[in-house]
Order: C-alpha cells, then structure tokens, then sequence
C-alpha cells in the first residue's frame, strides 16, 4: 500500500509518529546540561522554555521539514535538529504572540499561556532564548556537516522570522487592529504571508535543504509551503471565528472582537472557506512533480484545511 491511501487517521498517526521523534530532540536540547560557550543555564528560565516547546502543539511544522527531506530518502539526527530548530522558533512567537502587549490571551495548547504560569518577564525571556536556540541548532555542525548548508538554513530562517517575514507580519496585524477600516484583501493576504505563511514555508524548504534537494525540487517545494501556509492562515481564523476553547485549547471568537484584519473578515466565511480550498488546490498542484512520493505532503495540505484545532 502506498501513501496514496493516507487516511485522515493514517496521517493522524504518522503526525504523532514524527512529534514524538522531533519531540525528544527537543527534550534533549533542553536538558540542563551546557554547551560549550554557555556559562549556566538558569533553573526558572529552561522551566519555563520547556513548558513552551514541550507539551502540546500539533508539531505541524517539524513534520513538514521530516517529510520535506524524507521526500529524497534523508531522515536522522541532522534533519530532526532542523526541525526541531523551526518548532523553537514557531513556540517563542507563541508566547509573544498571547503576551499582554499583544493578543493577551491566558489559554494556550489547553494550559495557561506562559506569562500566566510564569510571568511576563520570564515569558518574554523564555522566548528570546527559544528564538536564538533555533539559530543555534542551526549553525551547530551536528545539524549538517557542510557549513554552507548550515548557513543557508540559517539565512532562511531569518529572512522568514524577521522583519519582512514572522516579526514584521505581526507587527501589521497589530497595527491592523487599530486603523478603524477593513484591509482589502491583498493587504490581509500580505501579512498573512508574513506572520504565518513564512515559517511555514521555510519548514517545508528547511528539509530540503537538508535532504541537498535540487534547486528545481526546492522551488517547487517552496511554492507548496507557500500555498499551505496560506491555508493554514485562513483555517486558523475560521477556527477562531467557529471553534470552541476546549477543542481548540486556546480562546475561540477573540479576532472579532480584537478587530483583528482576518479573510474571514473581509470575505465572510463562506468566501473564506472558498479561499481556503483555492490554496490547498494550490499546494497540491505545486506537488505534481514528485508524483505519489509526495501523498503524505498533499495530505498535509488536506489536514491543514480541516483540522478542528
Ligand atoms: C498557531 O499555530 C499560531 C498560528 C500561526 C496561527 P498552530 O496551530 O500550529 O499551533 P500549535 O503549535 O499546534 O499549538
Ligand atoms: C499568530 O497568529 C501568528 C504568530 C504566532 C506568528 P494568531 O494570533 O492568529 O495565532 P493564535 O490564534 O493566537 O494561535
Ligand atoms: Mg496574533
Ligand atoms: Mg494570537
Ligand atoms: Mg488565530
């Protein structure tokens, strides 16, 4: 039987399969134990770092990148660092994302957000920390032995968190919320891509990356990412708008009332739904290349449209 088969309960299987694994890379990144060049690693702040990165989370991201490398034959230590790498990056924009300053939110992965069960200094801390850690990982020989590549999963992560990728995206929404009229739909899409859309689709480009894929390979690879991270965007808003706090484990219905620029705003959802399917068309088009090889990416791009959390 080949992936083409993938059920939603056999991707769900193979989702747990790979957090587990990208799990305990993250478990062993953040033990107590320093690495050479770090003086100590305070008690409180690794408490609250794990609290953020360890528990819960669909793990959605470092699945992409194992699969993204898995799609020419590459698993093991050095593509698992890469994801765990993207997983600390996505888990610090969490905690800055629930913090008062921002969308202050108190529930999180079914849990207080950080600050509540920590507070907001060590919240704020904890994610600097995760966010550098993720470079860390990156640059670390045991992620790959080629330094170049390491530099250039480096350089990609930046350029998707940063100013014109995660942190500039976030800033839009919040300034979003105040400008008192609709954003056209371009706008939204924008900062969408940015705030959401650009990890995602640096997780799928960090496997192959790893995996040495061709540029031609990456390109198409880039194109899927980019569509999925749209989707999840959109997905993620109808799911505020529907959803409800316990299947979510976060707070549902809050981007209305935030005024935050939303597709679902601007479009309603039904036309927001419609959208959401043009992307995951989208993703699955830019997949063709690789033939059945890639069914578990399609069925990635499925799952992110019909998640319920
Ligand atoms: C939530 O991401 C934040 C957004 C970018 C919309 P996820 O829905 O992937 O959150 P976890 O990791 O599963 O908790
Ligand atoms: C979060 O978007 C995007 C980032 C964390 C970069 P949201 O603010 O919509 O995410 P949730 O709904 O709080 O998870
Ligand atoms: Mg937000
Ligand atoms: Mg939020
Ligand atoms: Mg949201």
């Amino acid at each position: 039987m080949t992936d083409q088969t993938l059920t939603p309960a056999a991707f769900a299987e193979r989702l747990g399969a790979n957090a587990d694994l990208v799990g305990g890379t993250l478990e062993r990144m953040l033990g107590a134990q320093t690495l050479p060049g770090e003086i100590s690693r305070p008690a409180r702040l690794l408490e609250a770092m794990r609290y953020a990165a360890l528990e819960g989370g669909k793990r959605l991201r470092p699945f992409l990148t194992l699969e993204a490398a898995r799609l020419f034959g590459v698993e093991g230590e050095g593509v698992l660092r890469a994801a765990a790498a993207v997983e600390m990056l996505h888990c610090y924009s969490l905690a800055h994302d629930d913090l008062p300053a921002m969308d202050d939110d108190d529930l999180r992965r079914g849990r207080p957000t950080l600050h509540k069960a920590f507070d907001e200094a060590t919240a704020i801390l904890a994610g600097d920390a995760l966010l550098t850690y993720a470079f860390d990982a990156l640059a670390d020989p045991a992620t790959h032995a080629d330094g170049a590549v390491r530099a250039e999963l480096c350089l990609g992560l930046a350029r998707a968190s940063g100013l014109g990728g995660m942190a500039g995206g976030q800033a839009l929404d919040l300034a979003a919320e105040s400008v008192g009229r609709p954003l056209p739909q371009i706008a939204i899409e924008r900062l969408q891509a940015m705030k959401t859309g650009a990890l995602l689709r640096f997780a799928v480009e960090a496997g192959a990356i790893v995996a040495g894929a061709s540029q031609a390979d990456r390109l198409a690879l880039a194109a899927y990412g980019k569509a999925l991270g749209a989707a999840f965007q959109i997905a993620d808003d109808i799911l505020d708008a529907e959803g409800d706090d316990a299947t979510l484990g976060k707070r549902a219905g809050k981007d209305a009332g935030r005024n935050k620029a939303t597709l679902v705003g601007a479009l309603g959802i039904i036309g927001a739904r419609r959208l959401l399917g043009k992307f995951v068309e989208q993703a699955e088009a830019a997949l063709a290349p690789f033939g059945a090889r890639a069914d578990v990416l399609i069925a990635a791009a499925r799952f992110t449209a019909s998640r319920d959390r």
